[in-house]
């Protein structure tokens, strides 16, 4: 996998905030060279869509001056329970080459949108018990959603060398952080501002994924509506800063209603995958909020952790590492789409 030249910004273009990273390849392995974030005004993605793309295509220059990023060529992805379906499938033997060619008919009946409608990928997995089927993982992403995405990157100056979706990122920078224990199913849980990706992985091998439309923007309404706050003083609210009128023991008692429902869903999702979770990994901008994990741990009864996206890559002095740490949990889809590189699958 060793690419010489510049390597792809992973951009992750979240509802709540854009993130970049972009990773270094060298023979000691990955090296940070570009990390950033910017917050998103509200309302400009919603549900996946994006809703204002003039202004999205505005705070991603923004992001690219601030950032000082030189590279154009772009690794974005796609989530959303209404625009992406990930299913494992059972489907007859067949070479890679021959699924290629087949893979439209072969999906129609699994894929709930007008095949004609989404762009298709596949994994093949591997052989399954009865003789003649193999396992398979069918990505369709609505093409609709992937055109406004490319269109806007592509109008914000860049060019999109990779479209991925975020639990298969998240699986990616996963694998080089961590070790794979094969007796182990895993959840990681990338909860954002509105949405829940997650991913289960059997011994290291992804079985199981799925998006909810919730996420943190959840607590951001409970405070505004409790206090009577405009958006932008709750999220300041919510990250621990002291805001008039507001003691941060209420503030904190109020987000704990969000997080149970946040963390409601995360448990009902859990439950479709019907074996034992040995282990969670939270990340995206919800495991910031302090108490978040530790209430997950509580209500889920599942040893959770937040997810260290850069534990195993080389972080150069120019970086101020405090707040790389601090930040690192949000990153994690950027920095997994910041491992692609062109060509490969
Ligand atoms: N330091 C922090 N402390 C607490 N919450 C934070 C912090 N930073 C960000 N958040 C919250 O996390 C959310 C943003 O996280 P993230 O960047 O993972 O979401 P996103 O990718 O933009 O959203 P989505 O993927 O759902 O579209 C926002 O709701 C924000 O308020
Ligand atoms: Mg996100």
């Amino acid at each position: 996998m060793f690419f010489s030249g510049r390597s792809p910004v992973g951009l992750d273009i979240g509802s709540g905030f854009l993130k970049a990273v972009q990773l270094k390849d060298t023979k000691g392995g990955y090296e940070l060279e570009l990390f950033d974030t910017l917050p998103l005004p509200p309302e400009l993605i919603v549900d996946g869509s994006i809703i204002d793309s003039l202004r999205l295509v505005d705070s991603l220059k923004e992001l690219s001056r601030k950032a000082r990023i030189k590279t154009r060529d772009v690794a974005i992805s796609i989530a959303g329970h209404s625009s992406v379906i990930i299913k494992r499938v059972s489907l007859p033997d067949m070479s890679e080459e021959e699924l290629s060619e087949s893979i439209k008919f072969e999906a129609e009946q699994y894929i709930p949108f007008d095949i004609e409608d989404v762009n298709l990928d596949f994994q093949i997995l591997g052989p399954k018990e009865e003789p003649g089927q193999m396992d398979v993982i069918l990505v369709a992403v609505k093409r609709d959603i992937i055109n406004e995405y490319i269109s806007v990157v592509k109008e914000a100056g860049f060019n999109c060398q990779v479209v991925d979706v975020n639990s298969f990122a998240l699986e990616n920078i996963y694998e080089i952080n961590y070790e794979i224990e094969s007796d182990k199913n895993t959840a990681i849980v990338n909860i954002g501002a509105s949405t829940i990706n997650m991913n289960i992985l059997k011994g290291g091998v992804s079985v199981f994924t799925r998006d909810s439309a919730v996420g943190s923007n959840l607590h951001t309404e409970v405070l505004q509506r409790e206090f009577n706050l405009t958006y932008e003083v709750a999220e300041r609210l919510k990250r621990g800063e002291p805001v008039e009128n507001v003691s941060p023991q209420d503030a904190m008692s109020v987000m704990d209603l969000a997080s149970d429902e946040i963390i409601g869903e995360v448990s009902r999702s859990l439950e479709y995958f019907h074996e034992e979770i040995n282990e969670v990994i939270l990340s995206g901008g919800c495991s910031l909020i302090k108490e978040f994990p530790r209430l997950v741990a509580g209500k889920i009864g599942v040893e959770t952790k937040v997810m260290q996206p850069f534990k195993n890559i080389r972080i150069p002095k120019k970086f101020d590492v405090t707040y790389i740490e601090e930040m690192a949990p949000m990153a994690a889809v950027a920095a997994g789409l910041a491992l692609r590189r062109p060509g490969d699958r």
